[in-house]
Protein backbone atom coordinates (compact mmCIF):
# COMPACT_ATOMS: atom_id res chain seq x y z
CA UNK A 1 0.00 0.00 0.00
CA UNK A 2 1.30 3.32 -0.95
CA UNK A 3 2.55 5.83 2.02
CA UNK A 4 2.40 9.32 2.21
CA UNK A 5 5.22 11.05 -0.16
CA UNK A 6 8.28 11.69 1.97
CA UNK A 7 9.46 14.81 2.93
CA UNK A 8 11.81 16.51 0.51
CA UNK A 9 14.93 18.38 1.78
CA UNK A 10 17.13 20.07 -0.82
CA UNK A 11 20.03 21.90 1.34
CA UNK A 12 21.62 20.99 4.48
CA UNK A 13 19.37 23.71 6.69
CA UNK A 14 15.95 22.85 5.38
CA UNK A 15 17.23 18.97 6.27
CA UNK A 16 18.81 20.30 9.94
CA UNK A 17 14.99 22.08 10.29
CA UNK A 18 13.46 18.70 9.42
CA UNK A 19 15.70 16.62 10.96
CA UNK A 20 15.51 18.20 14.31
CA UNK A 21 11.93 16.67 15.07
CA UNK A 22 13.01 12.94 14.25
CA UNK A 23 13.99 10.24 16.77
CA UNK A 24 16.22 7.55 16.25
CA UNK A 25 17.09 8.18 12.68
CA UNK A 26 18.39 6.13 10.33
CA UNK A 27 20.27 6.73 7.08
CA UNK A 28 20.41 5.23 3.76
CA UNK A 29 23.22 6.47 1.46
CA UNK A 30 22.51 6.69 -2.30
CA UNK A 31 22.75 7.79 -5.79
CA UNK A 32 19.56 7.51 -6.83
CA UNK A 33 17.94 5.25 -9.85
CA UNK A 34 16.46 3.11 -7.09
CA UNK A 35 15.72 -0.87 -7.62
CA UNK A 36 15.02 -3.55 -5.40
CA UNK A 37 18.72 -3.75 -3.55
CA UNK A 38 17.89 -0.31 -2.35
CA UNK A 39 14.31 -1.25 -1.05
CA UNK A 40 16.34 -3.78 0.83
CA UNK A 41 18.02 -1.12 2.39
CA UNK A 42 15.30 0.55 3.60
CA UNK A 43 13.60 -2.30 4.72
CA UNK A 44 16.57 -2.96 6.87
CA UNK A 45 16.68 1.27 8.01
CA UNK A 46 12.88 0.81 9.41
CA UNK A 47 13.39 -2.16 11.75
CA UNK A 48 16.03 0.00 12.74
CA UNK A 49 14.71 3.38 13.78
CA UNK A 50 11.59 5.61 14.04
CA UNK A 51 12.79 7.68 10.88
CA UNK A 52 14.21 6.39 8.03
CA UNK A 53 16.02 9.27 5.70
CA UNK A 54 17.52 8.01 2.13
CA UNK A 55 19.45 10.50 0.67
CA UNK A 56 19.95 10.91 -3.32
CA UNK A 57 23.47 11.81 -4.95
CA UNK A 58 25.23 11.37 -7.89
CA UNK A 59 28.52 12.24 -6.12
CA UNK A 60 30.98 13.83 -8.93
CA UNK A 61 33.66 13.28 -5.99
CA UNK A 62 33.73 9.36 -6.56
CA UNK A 63 33.85 9.28 -10.45
CA UNK A 64 37.30 9.36 -12.25
CA UNK A 65 38.02 11.25 -15.59
CA UNK A 66 35.93 9.20 -18.46
CA UNK A 67 33.33 7.68 -15.96
CA UNK A 68 29.68 7.48 -16.18
CA UNK A 69 29.17 10.81 -14.06
CA UNK A 70 27.21 12.63 -16.38
CA UNK A 71 25.17 9.18 -17.99
CA UNK A 72 24.60 7.86 -14.85
CA UNK A 73 20.17 6.98 -14.27
CA UNK A 74 18.84 9.94 -12.81
CA UNK A 75 15.19 9.18 -12.00
CA UNK A 76 13.86 11.35 -9.27
CA UNK A 77 10.06 11.23 -9.61
CA UNK A 78 10.43 7.66 -9.60
CA UNK A 79 12.94 7.22 -6.77
CA UNK A 80 10.12 9.41 -4.65
CA UNK A 81 7.78 6.79 -5.64
CA UNK A 82 9.72 4.17 -4.37
CA UNK A 83 10.66 5.83 -1.29
CA UNK A 84 7.08 6.50 -0.31
CA UNK A 85 6.56 2.80 -1.14
CA UNK A 86 8.89 1.68 1.25
CA UNK A 87 7.93 4.19 4.34
CA UNK A 88 10.63 6.47 4.22
CA UNK A 89 10.19 9.94 6.14
CA UNK A 90 12.64 11.85 4.77
CA UNK A 91 13.93 12.40 1.30
CA UNK A 92 17.61 14.38 1.06
CA UNK A 93 18.26 15.34 -2.33
CA UNK A 94 20.81 18.09 -2.46
CA UNK A 95 22.52 19.79 -5.44
CA UNK A 96 26.07 19.81 -6.14
CA UNK A 97 26.14 23.50 -4.71
CA UNK A 98 24.96 22.30 -1.40
CA UNK A 99 27.02 19.78 -1.08
CA UNK A 100 30.60 21.13 -2.97
CA UNK A 101 29.96 24.92 -2.20
CA UNK A 102 33.77 25.52 -2.69
CA UNK A 103 36.55 23.27 -3.53
CA UNK A 104 36.58 20.35 -1.95
CA UNK A 105 40.63 20.44 -0.22
CA UNK A 106 39.90 18.43 3.04
CA UNK A 107 39.04 14.59 1.78
CA UNK A 108 38.92 11.41 4.03
CA UNK A 109 42.07 9.28 3.39
CA UNK A 110 40.92 5.40 3.20
CA UNK A 111 44.09 4.26 4.17
CA UNK A 112 45.33 0.72 2.16
CA UNK A 113 41.79 -0.47 1.23
CA UNK A 114 41.59 2.35 -0.92
CA UNK A 115 44.50 1.09 -3.39
CA UNK A 116 43.55 -2.04 -3.71
CA UNK A 117 40.90 -3.85 -6.24
CA UNK A 118 37.74 -1.24 -6.58
CA UNK A 119 40.86 1.22 -5.53
CA UNK A 120 43.37 0.23 -8.12
CA UNK A 121 41.39 -0.02 -11.18
CA UNK A 122 39.47 3.36 -9.66
CA UNK A 123 42.21 5.82 -8.34
CA UNK A 124 40.49 8.45 -6.18
CA UNK A 125 37.25 6.46 -6.10
CA UNK A 126 37.14 5.36 -1.88
CA UNK A 127 38.36 8.74 -1.13
CA UNK A 128 35.47 10.59 -3.12
CA UNK A 129 33.32 8.27 -1.37
CA UNK A 130 34.63 8.45 1.81
CA UNK A 131 34.10 12.15 1.70
CA UNK A 132 30.73 12.36 0.64
CA UNK A 133 29.81 9.67 2.88
CA UNK A 134 31.43 11.98 6.11
CA UNK A 135 30.02 14.97 4.87
CA UNK A 136 26.58 13.13 4.90
CA UNK A 137 26.88 11.50 8.00
CA UNK A 138 27.40 14.86 9.46
CA UNK A 139 24.46 16.75 8.29
CA UNK A 140 21.89 13.75 8.66
CA UNK A 141 23.43 12.87 12.35
CA UNK A 142 21.69 9.27 12.09
CA UNK A 143 21.72 6.30 15.03
CA UNK A 144 22.23 3.86 12.07
CA UNK A 145 23.81 4.39 8.83
CA UNK A 146 23.00 1.12 6.10
CA UNK A 147 24.95 -0.57 3.33
CA UNK A 148 24.82 -2.79 0.83
CA UNK A 149 27.35 -5.92 0.60
CA UNK A 150 27.10 -6.02 -2.76
CA UNK A 151 30.07 -2.84 -2.70
CA UNK A 152 31.80 -5.28 -0.12
CA UNK A 153 35.13 -2.74 -0.28
CA UNK A 154 33.12 0.33 0.31
CA UNK A 155 31.33 -1.35 3.19
CA UNK A 156 34.91 -1.98 4.80
CA UNK A 157 36.13 1.27 4.19
CA UNK A 158 33.47 3.01 5.89
CA UNK A 159 33.26 0.81 8.75
CA UNK A 160 37.00 1.65 9.16
CA UNK A 161 36.11 5.22 8.74
CA UNK A 162 33.75 5.11 10.95
CA UNK A 163 35.85 3.36 13.83
CA UNK A 164 38.53 5.45 13.22
CA UNK A 165 37.28 8.84 13.12
CA UNK A 166 34.94 8.20 15.85
CA UNK A 167 31.68 8.98 14.04
CA UNK A 168 29.43 7.35 16.80
CA UNK A 169 27.17 5.51 13.78
CA UNK A 170 25.93 2.25 13.90
CA UNK A 171 26.95 0.96 10.34
CA UNK A 172 24.49 -2.08 9.33
CA UNK A 173 25.33 -4.46 6.69
CA UNK A 174 22.53 -5.54 4.10
CA UNK A 175 23.29 -8.76 1.82
CA UNK A 176 23.07 -7.97 -1.65
CA UNK A 177 19.65 -8.40 -3.28
CA UNK A 178 19.61 -10.27 -7.07
CA UNK A 179 17.10 -10.88 -9.72
CA UNK A 180 15.74 -14.11 -10.17
CA UNK A 181 18.67 -15.12 -13.28
CA UNK A 182 21.26 -14.37 -9.55
CA UNK A 183 22.12 -10.85 -11.35
CA UNK A 184 22.58 -8.55 -8.39
CA UNK A 185 20.74 -5.50 -8.81
CA UNK A 186 22.29 -1.94 -9.84
CA UNK A 187 21.65 1.14 -11.47
CA UNK A 188 24.12 0.44 -13.85
CA UNK A 189 22.21 -2.63 -15.44
CA UNK A 190 20.02 -0.07 -17.45
CA UNK A 191 22.89 0.16 -19.47
CA UNK A 192 23.59 -3.73 -20.42
CA UNK A 193 21.57 -4.78 -23.56
CA UNK A 194 19.73 -8.39 -23.49
CA UNK A 195 22.42 -10.00 -25.04
CA UNK A 196 24.93 -8.27 -22.73
CA UNK A 197 22.72 -9.27 -19.69
CA UNK A 198 23.12 -12.70 -20.74
CA UNK A 199 26.77 -12.58 -20.85
CA UNK A 200 26.99 -10.85 -17.17
CA UNK A 201 25.22 -13.61 -15.61
CA UNK A 202 28.74 -15.09 -15.66
CA UNK A 203 29.86 -13.15 -12.58
CA UNK A 204 27.45 -14.34 -10.40
CA UNK A 205 27.66 -18.04 -12.03
CA UNK A 206 31.55 -17.70 -11.44
CA UNK A 207 31.17 -16.44 -7.49
CA UNK A 208 28.37 -19.47 -7.05
CA UNK A 209 30.96 -21.96 -8.39
CA UNK A 210 34.18 -20.93 -6.05
CA UNK A 211 31.23 -20.82 -2.58
CA UNK A 212 30.47 -24.62 -4.29
CA UNK A 213 33.90 -25.01 -3.61
CA UNK A 214 34.70 -23.51 -0.80
CA UNK A 215 35.63 -26.86 1.31
CA UNK A 216 38.43 -27.23 -1.48
CA UNK A 217 39.90 -23.71 0.13
CA UNK A 218 41.53 -20.62 -1.50
CA UNK A 219 43.38 -22.06 -4.81
CA UNK A 220 39.85 -24.77 -5.66
CA UNK A 221 37.82 -21.58 -4.82
CA UNK A 222 39.32 -19.31 -7.17
CA UNK A 223 40.13 -22.17 -9.74
CA UNK A 224 36.53 -23.31 -9.83
CA UNK A 225 35.69 -19.49 -10.37
CA UNK A 226 38.25 -18.50 -12.90
CA UNK A 227 36.79 -22.01 -15.26
CA UNK A 228 33.62 -19.96 -15.21
CA UNK A 229 35.07 -16.51 -16.25
CA UNK A 230 37.08 -18.05 -18.72
CA UNK A 231 34.85 -19.69 -20.69
CA UNK A 232 32.33 -16.61 -20.77
CA UNK A 233 35.51 -14.91 -22.16
CA UNK A 234 33.89 -16.52 -25.24
CA UNK A 235 30.99 -15.54 -25.20
CA UNK A 236 29.31 -13.26 -28.28
CA UNK A 237 29.77 -10.38 -25.82
CA UNK A 238 32.66 -11.40 -23.84
CA UNK A 239 33.29 -10.74 -20.49
CA UNK A 240 36.47 -8.96 -19.79
CA UNK A 241 37.50 -9.75 -16.52
CA UNK A 242 39.18 -6.89 -14.37
CA UNK A 243 40.05 -9.08 -10.80
CA UNK A 244 38.83 -12.18 -9.55
CA UNK A 245 40.11 -12.41 -5.59
CA UNK A 246 39.69 -14.07 -2.61
CA UNK A 247 40.35 -11.27 0.33
CA UNK A 248 40.30 -10.94 4.41
CA UNK A 249 36.76 -9.50 5.06
CA UNK A 250 38.11 -6.38 7.09
CA UNK A 251 41.18 -5.62 5.69
CA UNK A 252 40.70 -6.78 1.80
CA UNK A 253 44.36 -8.13 1.63
CA UNK A 254 44.48 -11.01 -0.75
CA UNK A 255 43.90 -14.09 1.60
CA UNK A 256 46.99 -17.13 1.86
CA UNK A 257 46.62 -20.62 0.41
CA UNK A 258 46.59 -22.23 4.22
CA UNK A 259 43.45 -19.15 4.88
CA UNK A 260 40.73 -20.06 7.53
CA UNK A 261 37.90 -18.24 8.18
CA UNK A 262 35.71 -15.20 6.88
CA UNK A 263 36.92 -14.45 3.63
CA UNK A 264 35.27 -12.29 0.51
CA UNK A 265 35.43 -13.73 -3.09
CA UNK A 266 35.07 -11.23 -5.36
CA UNK A 267 34.89 -10.43 -9.50
CA UNK A 268 35.00 -6.76 -11.30
CA UNK A 269 34.64 -7.15 -15.16
CA UNK A 270 33.44 -5.37 -17.89
CA UNK A 271 30.69 -6.32 -20.42
CA UNK A 272 30.23 -3.98 -23.45
CA UNK A 273 30.81 -0.61 -22.36
CA UNK A 274 29.22 -1.53 -18.78
CA UNK A 275 31.73 -2.19 -15.67
CA UNK A 276 30.19 -4.78 -13.20
CA UNK A 277 31.25 -5.82 -9.90
CA UNK A 278 29.75 -8.54 -7.63
CA UNK A 279 30.91 -10.87 -4.80
CA UNK A 280 29.57 -13.52 -2.17
CA UNK A 281 31.03 -13.83 1.94
CA UNK A 282 32.61 -17.71 2.57
CA UNK A 283 33.82 -18.91 5.34
CA UNK A 284 36.60 -21.24 5.06
P1 LIG B 1 24.53 3.29 -4.86
O1 LIG B 1 25.29 2.57 -5.92
O2 LIG B 1 23.27 4.01 -5.22
O3 LIG B 1 24.21 2.28 -3.72
C1 LIG B 1 23.59 2.73 -2.54
C2 LIG B 1 23.61 1.61 -1.54
O4 LIG B 1 22.85 0.51 -2.05
C3 LIG B 1 25.03 1.07 -1.26
O5 LIG B 1 25.19 0.81 0.12
C4 LIG B 1 25.05 -0.22 -2.08
O6 LIG B 1 25.95 -1.19 -1.57
C5 LIG B 1 23.62 -0.67 -1.94
N1 LIG B 1 23.24 -1.62 -3.00
C6 LIG B 1 23.32 -1.43 -4.33
N2 LIG B 1 22.92 -2.54 -4.99
C7 LIG B 1 22.58 -3.45 -4.04
C8 LIG B 1 22.09 -4.81 -4.07
N3 LIG B 1 21.88 -5.44 -5.22
N4 LIG B 1 21.87 -5.43 -2.89
C9 LIG B 1 22.09 -4.78 -1.71
N5 LIG B 1 22.55 -3.51 -1.62
C10 LIG B 1 22.79 -2.86 -2.77
O7 LIG B 1 27.03 3.01 -3.24
C11 LIG B 1 26.68 4.14 -3.56
O8 LIG B 1 25.48 4.41 -4.19
C12 LIG B 1 27.55 5.36 -3.29
O9 LIG B 1 28.89 4.99 -3.36
C13 LIG B 1 27.24 6.05 -1.95
C14 LIG B 1 27.51 5.11 -0.75
C15 LIG B 1 25.78 6.54 -1.91
C16 LIG B 1 28.17 7.29 -1.79
O10 LIG B 1 28.00 8.17 -2.85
Amino acid sequence: PDRAAPAVARTPEELARIRSGLGRTALVPTMGALHTGHRGLMAAARERADAVVVSVFVNPLQFGPGEDYERYPRAFEEDLRTCAEEGVDVVYAPGTEAMYPGEQIVTVDPGPIGDVLEGASRPGHFRGVLTVVAKLLHMVRPDVAVFGQKDAQQLAAIRRMVRDLAFGTTVVGVPTVRDSDGLATSSRNVYLSEVERTSALALSRALLAGADASVTGPVGILGAAREVLDAAAADPVPVELDYLALVDAHTFAEVPPDHRGEAVLLVAARVGSTRLIDNVPLTL
